[in-house]
């Protein structure tokens, strides 16, 4: 019998370019303490939770917060970075995700969203794509941040497939690799090198052929 299949798609970098406006406004916090990052740098930042990120970027700058004070400079961000998504509206989906949604959606494959943020509901409200995910698990329905796989199997069994004919798309290393743990085909949006983990890897959507998909969610269990 053919498995049901599910499709997961990350949030910021899949959907939308979200990842742009975390970088500005992380920077401006790093900047406003009196130092900088790198764009590679931020590549560490991506798929991570709002916690570890900052974390991660104290350590970068040598710095040591209180806990009000880290507590303030998070919600600080946050702030900057919601003045760039209420600027957000459809337009803003990527390239070649509304076909993928349509085709989903057409052929009756469930999807969900997996994502690290506290703001993925508000982002797919902006896009007018709420309504059509049949499971969102998001920033805060996790425990533990990807690379740990929870997000994804969380989001499976809310879509009531096993991870194995699960496929998740995802633009972050830890993405990806909370995908594989997860047992599921892991597929890459963005840099061939960054993302060599992945099963397989795409530089947009646009890229990706209807057989492909077509291919993906047929009885074969590529992985
Ligand atoms: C991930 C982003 O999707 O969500 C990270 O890739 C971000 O950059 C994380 O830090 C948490 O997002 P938010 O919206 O809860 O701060
Ligand atoms: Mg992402």
């Amino acid at each position: 019998m053919k498995e049901k299949k599910g499709v997961i798609f990350d949030l910021d970098g899949v959907i939308v370019d979200t990842a742009k406006f975390h970088f500005l406004a992380w920077r401006k916090l790093a900047n406003d303490l009196g130092f900088d990052f790198t764009e590679e740098q931020n590549e560490q930042l991506k798929g991570v939770s709002r916690v570890h990120s900052l974390q991660k970027i104290l350590k970068w700058g040598g710095m040591k917060l209180s806990e009000e004070e880290f507590q303030h400079q998070m919600d600080l961000k946050n702030e900057n970075y919601l003045s760039y998504v209420n600027e957000m509206d459809a337009s803003e989906i990527l390239p070649g995700v509304s076909k993928i949604l349509d085709y989903l959606i057409e052929n009756d494959i469930p999807f969900a969203l997996g994502s690290a943020s506290k703001n993925a509901r508000t982002i797919l409200e902006k896009l007018n794509l709420l309504e059509k995910f049949h499971a969102i698990v998001d920033g805060t329905d996790v425990s533990k941040a990807k690379p740990d796989p929870e997000v994804f199997l969380i989001a499976a069994e809310k879509l009531g497939v096993k991870p194995e004919d699960s496929i998740v798309f995802e633009d972050a290393v830890a993405g990806i690799q909370a995908a594989n743990r997860a047992n599921m085909t892991s597929i890459g949006i963005g840099d061939k090198t960054t993302l060599g983990e992945a099963d397989y890897v795409f530089s947009d959507f646009t890229e990706i052929e209807r057989e492909f998909i077509e291919k993906l969610l047929s009885k074969q269990r590529i992985k």
